[in-house]
């Protein structure tokens, strides 16, 4: 495929929103055509999925159909979005991609081995793996700290405790370990602008920004 798929990774509060809001400013002023997509979501039926996942209060998911969920808004948005942009060429940048899957449902929840369910959604995606990976490295603890001083609506999985969202840490930097020439590990609890320049120069080693 002609384009570039980057996806940016990280635990609660890492900034990641934040970091892409600077990205699509910063493509944009450069008249890059890049294409933004965010799991679960971004086309009617994944919205609905994100919904039934995060806000759906009246029966929860079971921990098992929650991973399911995540897949199959990944598949569509697979198919549907990344690779049609791909093939025209574009620079993709996904708000959280399999990784996350890894860190949240294999070692957060502890639903499998993380190797099982590496091997397990791998084989559901065929291998669509991203050229690139960003990770946004923060510890919980400050990252609870940051939450505290937002005074937002907290979902369903960011309600979840703080060895929870160790475990999710831990489940990021497995699969920096694993696979290090795919990963670009970014201290996040740096002020934003050197964390964007940070990004800007791992993109930059991949492709022409
Ligand atoms: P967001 O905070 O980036 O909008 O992501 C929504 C939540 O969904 C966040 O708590 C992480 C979680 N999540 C998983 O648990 N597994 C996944 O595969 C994905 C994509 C997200």
């Amino acid at each position: 495929m002609k384009g570039i798929f980057i996806t940016l990774e990280g635990g609660e509060a890492c900034g990641k929103t934040t970091q892409i809001q600077m990205l699509k400013e910063y493509f944009k002023n450069k008249k890059i055509d890049a294409l933004f997509t965010k799991e679960p979501g971004g086309m009617p039926l994944t919205d609905e999925i994100r919904r039934l996942i995060l806000n759906y209060e009246i029966d929860p998911p079971l921990e098992k159909t929650e991973l399911l969920l995540y897949l199959a808004a990944r598949i569509e948005d697979i198919e549907k979005v990344i690779k049609p942009a791909l093939e025209e060429g574009k620079i993709v940048i996904g708000d959280r991609f399999n990784d996350s899957t890894i860190a949240y449902q294999a070692s957060g929840r502890q639903i499998m081995p993380i190797d099982d369910m590496i091997n397990f959604t791998e084989n559901i995606i065929d291998n669509f793996t991203p050229d690139l990976t960003i990770y946004l490295r923060l510890d919980p603890q400050i990252a609870f700290e940051r939450k505290k001083n937002i005074d937002l609506e907290l979902d369903r999985i960011e309600k979840a405790g703080l060895d929870f969202h160790r475990r999710v840490l831990e489940g990021f930097d497995y699969m920096a370990k694993k696979e290090p020439e795919r990963f670009a590990i970014i201290d996040a609890s740096k002020p934003k602008d050197v964390v964007f320049k940070e990004i800007l120069s791992a993109i930059r080693k991949k492709v022409e920004i």
